[in-house]
């Protein structure tokens, strides 16, 4: 598995998103793949390559593996946006943005021959000072339902230590958020934004109540849990939280995405008030064992 996405997240991260240049550059692609899963630790870079990307280059992927849809019978339309490649950049506590940015020029050097970089997120913790738990820039603490220890592998790898990652970019919209008076706020996402508490009577648009993992059943049995490894980011201008859950599969995601855009019940998640998505895609990836990722391309 690659342990980054087990790990607390950092407090720096940067998302860079690759596309393969075009069908010419199939054959150098591979070999770019290649030196950048050699170079990947899968704990400091965590690598995810999309169904597109593996069918193109006759990778073999997890069946499971495909490209984000909108949930079926939602009320509303999110954005799908399939990007070939990703590589999550998780700075060390020792390195700072400089740092960052010259890894980002040495992947990008890597896959230069086949990939163009299509985009390059900056992610930060918010509010994290002095407390191991990061907030959303909404002021509200994110992660706290987030499965531990042996749960946490369990629903976050597949039995052979794969990951499906749902990758969405969400903008806030201050505008509305500025007009949303404190409770109307801890009403929206269903928690006490100062105390973390959740609230007793949250209606039941509230993003907790649309999302409690327990209420959810897998294929397998097991409950609708995930691993949230969302940070906020901002390019300066906007700004939002770069959501991304990890799963054995893609299920819990799509169960918890559906409820939230209206699919049981015809009742929008709160949240949609306070920020939208601007992309989606979802990735697989590949086992790492021992610090290298052993996926044999
Ligand atoms: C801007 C977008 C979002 C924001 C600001 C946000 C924020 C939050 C916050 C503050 C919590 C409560 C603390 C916690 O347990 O983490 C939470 C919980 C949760 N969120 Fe989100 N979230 C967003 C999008 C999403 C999306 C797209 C999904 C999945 C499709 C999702 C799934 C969950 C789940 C599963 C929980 C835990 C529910 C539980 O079991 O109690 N969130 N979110």
């Amino acid at each position: 598995m690659q342990t980054g996405i087990l790990k607390p997240i950092p407090h720096l991260a940067t998302y860079l998103s690759f596309n393969l240049q075009s069908m010419d550059a199939k054959p150098s692609a591979l070999v770019c793949l290649k030196q950048l899963l050699q170079a990947a630790d899968g704990q400091r870079i965590v690598v995810g390559l999309s169904a597109d990307l593996c069918k193109t280059l006759g990778i073999k992927a997890p069946r499971e593996l495909r490209a984000f849809k909108t949930p079926a019978g939602t009320k509303l339309k999110l954005p799908e946006t399939p990007i070939d490649l990703l590589v999550w950049l998780r700075a060390t506590p020792a390195q700072d943005r400089g740092d960052l940015l010259a890894i980002s020029r040495k992947v990008k050097a890597l896959l230069g021959e086949a990939f163009v970089l299509a985009e390059a997120v900056e992610a930060f913790q918010h509010l994290s000072k002095n407390s191991t738990k990061s907030r959303d820039l909404t002021g509200f603490e994110d992660g706290t339902e987030n499965p531990k220890g042996q749960k946490a592998r369990d629903f976050g790898f597949a039995v052979d230590g794969s990951s499906f990652l749902a990758l969405q970019k969400w903008q806030h919209k201050w505008d509305n958020i500025a007009k949303m008076s404190p409770t109307e706020q801890n009403q929206a996402i269903g928690r006490n934004k100062q105390t973390n508490a959740e609230l007793e009577t949250a209606p039941l648009s509230a993003h907790i109540k649309r999302t409690t993992q327990e209420d959810f059943t897998l294929s397998d049995g097991t409950e609708g849990f995930n691993l949230r490894r969302s940070m906020p980011w901002s390019d300066g201008v906007n700004s939002g939280l770069m959501f991304a859950a990890f799963g054995k599969s893609f299920e819990a995601f799509e169960l918890q995405l559906a409820r939230m855009a209206g699919a049981d019940d015809g009742i929008i998640d709160a949240v949609f008030q306070m920020s939208k998505p601007i992309t989606g895609s979802y990735f697989w990836c590949p086992p790492a064992v021992a610090g290298e990722i052993t996926y044999k391309l």
